[in-house]
């Protein structure tokens, strides 16, 4: 008996030591600053440019919809033009994320930050401090064009002074940062110059995969880390919207079977945006999307059917769960 008492007064001590020195660790090392190339970005004052930049900020880029206090982007979504002034929370596992004013304001703006730090911001998902940002963004294969697009729109807003606090991460967060499982992620390759504005495939592939981040939601992923882990666009990500309602996304690949879209027609494909949200909660940025024009929402369909068919059956899209014992 006493050495069992002896024996577990071990194994307690040193789980005990190994818990603290990971501890350690985190509070240590999570705060860690990563390097990455500057963008050759220039913004442009000239007036095409700017209206494509506010084109794809309000509409399939829906940076407008988070970047922007809860109420505003509200307002956002029913299509006001309102300049971001950052503000939106974005509460998950790891912590807050708070999403930062886009204005040139100097002080609490982009105005102290050259167009190349905005533009690494976009192309690898990390701060202008060198903070690897959760993934969000997926711009890394914007084009250049749209890219200097963006930027040249931002710049063009009335600056608002609106101080952000900073994002916070709880010790699930920190751990995360601290073992690396968040890093910046640059471009696969060169990004494009420009991509030529058509209802094509190709155009549709850019679209849904490098500005409208459908693939983010519309794929299996861990929630944690964001990796996908399963074929893109077969739908199935799970989100807890307000309390008792999720919402599962539907499998976007032209399965005769159980895709979602296979039987519908590229008309019915363009109305359904146009008609915007449906449900109160959804996360998927509706408003945002509804102002895209038919060009790119018969490019996005045209891709989409062009993929290969995955068999992934979701049976519907939204949950209200029964509050246990309410009946
Ligand atoms: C899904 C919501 C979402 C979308 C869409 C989005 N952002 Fe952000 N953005 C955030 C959040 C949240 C942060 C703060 C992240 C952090 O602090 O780790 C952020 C941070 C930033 C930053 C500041 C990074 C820094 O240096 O601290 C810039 C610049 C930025 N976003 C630009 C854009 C642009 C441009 C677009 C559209 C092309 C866009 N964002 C779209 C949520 C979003
Ligand atoms: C932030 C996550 C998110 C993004 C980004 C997103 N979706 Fe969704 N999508 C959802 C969710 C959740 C649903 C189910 C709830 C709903 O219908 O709103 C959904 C539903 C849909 C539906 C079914 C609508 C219906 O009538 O039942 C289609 C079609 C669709 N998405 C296409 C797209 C396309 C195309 C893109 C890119 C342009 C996209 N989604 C981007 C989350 C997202």
């Amino acid at each position: 008996m006493k050495k069992l008492v002896k024996f577990l007064g071990w194994v307690i001590g040193i789980l005990g030591l190994v818990i603290l020195a990971f501890v350690s660790f985190v509070y240590l090392t999570w705060d860690k600053k990563y390097e990455a190339p500057y963008p050759e970005a220039m913004a442009s004052a000239d007036s095409a440019m700017i209206a494509r930049g506010k084109y794809l900020v309000f509409g399939p880029a829906h940076c407008a919809g988070c970047h922007n206090t809860t109420e505003r982007s509200a307002q956002v979504e029913l299509g006001m033009d309102l300049e971001l002034i950052g503000g939106a929370e974005f509460v998950f596992g790891p912590g807050i994320l708070r999403s930062r004013n886009l204005t040139p304001d100097k002080e609490t703006g982009i105005g102290n930050l050259t167009d190349q730090e905005v533009a690494r911001v976009m192309r690898y998902s990390i701060g202008h401090d060198g903070r690897p940002i959760f993934p969000l963004m997926p711009f890394q294969n914007m084009s250049d064009e749209d890219v200097n697009a963006v930027i040249s729109y931002l710049r063009s807003q009335q600056p608002v002074k609106h101080p952000i606090p900073p994002t916070e991460y709880n010790f699930m967060g920190k751990a995360i940062l601290a073992l690396g499982l968040i890093k910046p992620e640059g471009p696969d390759g060169t990004p494009p110059k420009r991509v030529k504005v058509e209802a094509s495939e190709v155009y549709g592939k850019y679209l849904a995969n490098s500005v409208a981040n459908c693939v983010g939601c519309h794929s299996p992923r861990d929630l944690m880390s964001g990796e996908f882990i399963g074929p893109k666009f077969s739908g199935g990500l799970l989100f807890e919207e307000a309390p008792g309602e999720s919402f599962i996304t539907p499998n976007l690949t032209p399965d005769p079977e159980t895709g979602y879209i296979a039987n519908w027609t590229e008309d019915t494909f363009v109305q359904r945006f146009k008609t915007g949200r449906i449900y109160e909660h959804s996360p998927m940025p509706w408003g945002s999307f509804s102002r895209m024009d038919e060009v790119d929402l018969r490019a996005l369909y045209r891709y989409l059917m062009s993929l290969d068919p995955v068999s992934n059956k979701i049976e519907k899209t939204e949950y209200m769960l029964q509050a246990a014992g309410s009946n």
